[in-house]
């Protein structure tokens, strides 16, 4: 098993030209499955609140969903470098506010990092965070909890005016003090802009291939989220096929009473009679 990564390694792998791989997991068997696989990186997303609570966004998301999630992941992943999201509503409202949750990923669920949404308007809170110590990952692009103002889950940067606007914030990430940029649902030739530009390592999810790493969301590369499926992901297994084929299965036997076979019962120490002249006293 390859050593835990830290911060710098990170940034060393951005100036050698490795390429970061990580994914999202949210509980103890997936991010215990992704650390043997042996990646560089796990996202506690708040993208929970669609692929394990059912909402239909990130925005019902809460402070203790994300924290529990963190704890089971991170005794899944002793030795992989996580990130914590911090969900809707527990940085907006004020630098303190941030700093005092973000803490909370690191004290509650030994966090390595922590993510958040947003360029230049939440400038003041990266540093906030940065200052109290915390190695913060930022995200812009199509940022989901604030996708109600982008008018849906849209790709950004599409258009010249919309493209100044991403690399005048990714730059405002990087001088707050953040120490990673995610870039999500961006052209490549904007993200090859921004990676070039930028010392910290830039990361993609949908954002093309020219820069530091990619991200995906586990429950779309392993066929397991149903309800739609983004143009950037790509599904390297049907686990939602394995599962139901499973599932049909069981009844099937169950209904047929081909299950449990003798394999799976415990057997009797005594013998047969002695248990008939138990049964013969009630
Ligand atoms: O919550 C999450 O998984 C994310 C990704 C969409 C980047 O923030």
């Amino acid at each position: 098993m390859a050593k835990k990564k830290s911060i710098l390694d990170l940034q060393k792998m951005k100036e050698s030209g490795e390429k970061a791989a990580w994914v999202t997991a949210y509980d103890f068997p997936t991010a215990s499955f992704v650390e043997e696989a042996g990646m560089d990186m796990i996202l506690v997303g708040d993208s929970l609140g669609m692929v394990v609570k059912g909402y239909k966004g990130t925005v019902p998301v809460t402070m203790e969903d994300c924290i529990a999630h963190c704890q089971d992941v991170r005794r899944g992943a002793p030795k992989t470098f996580v990130i914590g999201d911090m969900p809707f509503g527990s940085y907006q409202v004020s630098d303190a506010k941030a700093v005092e949750n973000a803490t909370r990923f690191l004290k509650e669920a030994d966090m390595d990092a922590i993510k958040l949404e947003g360029g230049r308007r939440i400038a003041s809170q990266i540093q906030a965070i940065s200052d109290a110590g915390i190695v913060v990952f930022g995200h812009i692009g199509l940022t989901p909890q604030s996708s109600s103002q982008l008018g849906g889950f849209k790709a950004q940067g599409l258009t010249t005016d919309s493209a100044r606007e991403l690399i005048k914030d990714a730059q405002a990430v990087e001088d707050s003090g953040a120490r990673a940029l995610l870039l999500e649902a961006v052209p490549p030739e904007v993200t090859e802009f921004i990676t070039k530009k930028l010392t910290i390592p830039v990361y993609s999810i949908g954002a093309g291939l020219p820069c530091d790493g990619q991200l995906l969301i586990c429950g779309d590369m392993l066929g397991m989220f149903q309800a739609f499926t983004p143009k950037f992901v790509k599904k390297y297994a049907n686990v939602a096929e394995v599962e139901i084929n499973a599932f049909k299965e069981y009844i099937k036997e169950v209904k047929e009473e081909k299950f449990p076979t003798d394999d799976h019962v415990y057997h009797i120490k005594d013998s047969a009679e002695d248990f008939e002249k138990l049964f013969n006293e009630f």
